[in-house]
């Protein structure tokens, strides 16, 4: 098998850590021929902060994943999340050079690079540059100008950045397991890859996978990208709180999370009632292995679940209304990650937010698709369609040196390059 035709993903999560190896061996058709899928220990709300346990747990994934593939890891599309990941969009302008009047493909290169030019703080670095559209002489809505006539060129674009310090030690933990860095791609980005499609983000979307220390948001609108950040907020919160109100251990407190939870108050066809079958249950702590754990009322339980739940809807609904798209999101709301896997949380979703939802899975993955066709496995399958994409990319850039500016693939590269193996 050429080495091209492999592709490699690790999604460094706060929970696990999953490495796929996929073979692409046709433009946008991968096979998955290797899972390596362990918990994560060194990461915090998306983050690295135990560079030692970190490298440890990425290299049991690899080597889970190699065993099962037959094939030696040697670069690999790594994702990033974390609070500290934020996005503005920015304009860029420049005159046409040529005396004629027809937009070249520098003249592209040049007016994304333009729009690159945004003032940030020295610990923070740009991560991505996604053109949005171009405006030719006020015309809006071009998708690709090269070769049209005009005198004043401008671009859209979505402009993700990053701490420097989260990037670079992510980036050494990848490179002490000798894996090169292919692309360091915001987490919220590979997941929308794996489950909208291109009419999803024309009607307007909001991508939301809730992991376990912290929640993906990535907003489309008119078919491209708006607003993506990450909320320091997820599931494990609500574990925790589980762990503190019934005073039982993390572990215990993730079984009755993922075993017992039911929501009381379901929303159906437009309307809340109540599953009166559900009052007045409860659940007997001493199958969970608490000794002497007695009985939980459900209502007691659920109280500390939703109110958890709520806390997290609350700063999507504000992250929504910052993108100033909440009336523009016909497509509705995505909910993918582990999180998304806790029963009623799409009703939850839909009441809260006041928009329609639904739980993503992976699109078109093929292969040992075993486990993985969960939503939590949504990151690591778009970071590989996410590389597919990027490769063919470069393929692009070597036939047409002009055709970088499409998603900035080659830039990213290049700097991942510059900045981590000079
Ligand atoms: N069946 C289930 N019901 C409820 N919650 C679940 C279920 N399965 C997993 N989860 C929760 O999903 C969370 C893990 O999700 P995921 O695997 O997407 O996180 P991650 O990618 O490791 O973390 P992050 O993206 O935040 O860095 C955990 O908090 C876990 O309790
Ligand atoms: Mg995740």
């Amino acid at each position: 098998m050429a080495q091209s035709d492999i592709i490699v993903a690790i999604d460094v999560g706060t929970t696990k850590v999953c490495t796929l190896v996929a073979e692409a061996r046709q433009p946008g058709k991968m096979s998955i021929i290797g899972i390596g899928n362990v918990p994560s220990q060194g990461i915090r709300k998306g983050v690295v902060v135990n560079i030692e346990e970190t490298i440890s747990s990425i290299s049991a994934s690899l080597e889970e994943a190699e065993r099962m593939a037959g094939y030696p890891i040697d670069s690999a599309f790594i994702s990033i999340g974390g609070g500290h990941i934020s996005s503005l969009n920015s304009r860029g302008v420049i005159a046409v050079s040529r005396a004629d009047g027809e937009i070249t493909h520098e003249d592209v290169a040049r007016v994304i690079e333009a729009a690159q030019a945004i003032s940030l703080p020295m610990n923070r670095e740009v991560l991505h540059v996604l053109p949005r559209n171009f405006v030719v002489d006020g015309q809006e809505g071009v998708q690709n100008p090269a070769g049209m006539t005009g005198v004043r060129l401008e671009v859209e674009t979505h402009v993700v950045n990053a701490a420097s310090s989260a990037v670079r030690n992510l980036a050494k933990c990848v490179a002490q397991t000798g894996v090169e860095v292919e692309e360091i791609v915001m987490s919220p980005l590979a997941a929308a890859e794996a489950v909208l499609n291109q009419d999803d983000k024309e009607l307007g979307v909001c991508l939301l996978d809730i992991g376990g220390g912290s929640t993906d948001i990535a907003i489309f609108v008119e078919g491209s990208i708006w607003h993506s950040t990450v909320l320091p907020i997820g599931s494990s919160h609500i574990t925790n709180d589980l762990a503190i109100g019934l005073r039982v251990p993390f572990a215990v407190a993730e079984k009755i999370k993922k075993e017992a939870y039911q929501p009381i108050t379901v929303f159906e066809e437009g309307t809340l009632f109540e599953d009166v079958s559900k009052n007045g249950d409860s659940i007997d702590l001493d199958a969970y292995g608490v000794e002497k754990g007695g009985l939980v009322a459900r209502e007691s339980l659920n109280q500390i679940v939703e109110a958890r739940l709520n806390e997290i809807f609350d700063m999507v609904a504000k992250e929504i209304k910052k993108s100033g798209q909440q009336g523009l999101l016909a497509g509705g709301v995505v909910l993918t990650g582990g999180g998304s896997l806790l029963p009623g949380i799409s009703e939850v979703a839909k009441v809260n937010l006041g928009l329609p939802s639904r739980i993503g899975k992976p699109l078109n993955v093929l292969g040992l698709t075993d486990g993985i066709e969960s939503p939590a496995f949504v990151t690591p399958v778009g970071l590989i369609l996410w590389g597919i994409k990027a490769r063919e990319q470069r393929e692009l850039i070597r036939v047409s040196p002009m055709q970088m500016w499409f998603t900035g693939f080659g830039k990213i590269r290049k700097w991942v390059k510059k900045s981590f193996f000079p």
